[in-house]
């Protein structure tokens, strides 16, 4: 028998440096794609059913691509990560009858786009098994409605990060996306907590604090936008020091619209006190994950908080989508 074809996609998971939540009114924002990765794995099945497996979190089942529905393996409800998976089949007009395998080296929850960089992964695997060539456009464009259909209301910046790689520097609504010419060695190291935060409802109670209360929130927007244009010229110029301090700064400022949390708090602190020239919670909050900055620092930073909570050196990834 001739060896089953199959197609692989892989994208990069993301982290935002500055400007979370400020983005939601028409704010810019950076973000980088990490060297963490999504692979989806398409091969066709004869019995014209289509099954989806997710190693390194165990969830398993059967979509009915066709019907948009899903059932898992364990007989639960919980499908998480498969409702992405399904939509972007049905986006790229997918017919039943693949056997799909996704492997995951981004971390789940913890505010990485582990959800965006399958998206993505799915479609340029699935659009590929077709023959089907698509611009890295149409996939970004393709994969961030997958995002919103499954979460109701989404920023494009996992979608774009995952598609294009990079660091990535998004105006006003996403509108424009410059690629920021910056060394991807850049001294970052990644700290996340087990307890994850709900995008959705961080986002709605900012919104309900911003209608509440927009002349003390406004402001606040318009300097992390302030802050985010000041690190945008920062990080070109390699300034460390300034570079930090608007780290510091973006800290403070999501600690005042309510998205800090202890765990995040205590990460971000420990490791200023290590030598980090910056640091705060970086994504939605109210969980997740924390970048500090530091050159030189690395160690000290890392060992210090994965004594209690997890810590890892962000690589960036250039590279976006591509098939493996
Ligand atoms: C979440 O990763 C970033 C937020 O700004 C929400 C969004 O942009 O979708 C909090």
């Amino acid at each position: 028998m001739l060896n089953p074809r199959n197609v692989t996609a892989s994208a990069p998971g993301k982290t935002i440096l500055f400007g979370e939540h400020a983005v939601v009114y028409g704010k810019p924002a950076i973000a980088a794609a990490v060297d963490k990765r999504a692979y989806v794995s398409i091969q066709e099945r004869e019995d014209k059913k289509t099954h989806v497996t997710i190693n390194n979190i165990g969830i398993s089942g059967f979509l009915n691509i066709e019907q948009g529905t899903i059932e898992l393996d364990n007989g639960e409800n919980n499908e998480g990560i498969l409702k992405y998976v399904l939509i972007a089949l049905m986006k790229t007009g997918s017919k039943d009858g693949l056997e799909i395998t996704i492997n995951l080296d981004i971390p789940v929850g913890a505010g990485l786009g582990s959800s965006a960089a399958v998206t993505v992964a799915t479609v340029k695997a699935a659009s590929s098994f077709k023959y089907v060539k698509l611009t890295r456009d149409e996939i970004a464009k393709l994969a961030y409605q997958v995002e919103l259909i499954v979460q109701g209301s989404a920023s494009p910046i996992d979608t774009i990060l995952s598609t294009y790689g990079g660091i990535v520097y998004l105006s006003r609504d996403a509108e424009k996306i410059i690629k920021l010419d910056i060394d991807s060695e850049i001294p970052l190291v990644i700290g996340y907590t087990s307890k994850r935060g709900n995008t959705g409802k961080l986002v709605e109670s900012v919104r309900l604090k911003t209608e509440s209360n927009p002349q003390v929130m406004i402001p606040l927007f318009n300097s992390m936008e302030a802050l985010t244009n000041g690190a945008r010229e920062a990080l070109t110029s390699g300034d460390h020091k300034m570079i930090g301090e608007f780290m510091n700064i973006n800290h403070g400022l999501l600690d005042a619209i309510g998205v800090n949390t202890d765990e995040l708090s205590k990460m971000v602190y420990i490791a200023r006190k290590k030598g980090a020239l910056g640091s705060k919670l970086t994504g939605a909050g109210g969980g997740g994950s924390m970048i500090a900055y530091c050159p030189g620092k690395f160690k000290e930073v890392i060992e210090s908080i994965n004594e209690f909570e997890n810590a890892f050196k962000l690589k960036i990834s250039t590279d976006g989508v591509r098939l493996e």
